[in-house]
């Protein structure tokens, strides 16, 4: 056996989405954002395109893009559906947070590859951030809102083919560790011989 396969699996068991809530004050070093943003760069990639580009907002840099979050928000939602405490929730998040992660895609001009690989890929390479993280002991917790907002594409400077396929917020939990819950595995599989 080449790797503790034990522990591998149970790595990934322990992976949880731990929300910027329920972060405490301890901050995660930035040498530890680099180890997951260099396993990120391992992951598998079709064509070798490479696609996940990350940007990556701390200290006053965070405040802004909460901030800007917090306007998408307000901008998208129907005035029906807008709800105070979750445009709030958007600047808290910028004092929870070590550093969050705009997790973009690269859309390269003269490719073969599908525009749903990259976006593959690039959600291949979030797996590896968040599972460094958890091997630290830190919580990432990846959201999707607003990422359809035109708007965020031009604060992200991204090109017309780019995306943006979420955040990730990076930070030390401080309460106990969450617990993870899926249904069998078994069930989601057919096996053909
Ligand atoms: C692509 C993607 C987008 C997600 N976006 C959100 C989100 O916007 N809001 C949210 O509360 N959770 C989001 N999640 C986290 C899921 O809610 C979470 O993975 C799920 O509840 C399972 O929990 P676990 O990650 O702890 O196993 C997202 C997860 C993925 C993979």
């Amino acid at each position: 056996m080449k790797y503790n396969l034990t522990e591998i699996v149970e790595l990934i068991k322990d992976r949880r989405t731990i929300y910027p809530e329920t972060f405490g004050p301890r901050k995660v070093h930035k040498e530890q954002l680099e180890l997951m943003l260099e396993a990120a760069n391992w992951a598998p990639t079709h064509g070798h395109t490479e696609p996940w580009r990350f940007k990556v907002f701390s200290d006053g840099a965070l405040i802004s893009l909460m901030s800007e979050l917090a306007e998408i928000y307000k901008e998208i939602t129907p005035t029906e559906k807008f709800v105070q405490s979750k445009y709030d929730r958007l600047f808290k998040r910028a004092e929870q947070a070590s550093f969050v992660v705009a997790l973009c895609m690269k859309r390269h001009d003269h490719t073969k590859i599908t525009e749903l690989d990259e976006i593959m890929a690039v959600a291949a390479s979030v797996q590896n951030m968040a599972l460094v993280a958890t091997a630290y002991g830190v919580g990432t917790f990846w959201s999707t809102g607003s990422i359809q907002a035109e708007r965020l594409k031009t604060y992200l400077h991204l090109e017309e083919k780019d995306r943006c396929l979420g955040f990730l917020y990076v930070g030390y939990p401080e309460g106990e560790w969450p617990n993870g819950k899926r249904n069998i595995w078994l069930n989601k599989v057919e096996w053909n011989q």
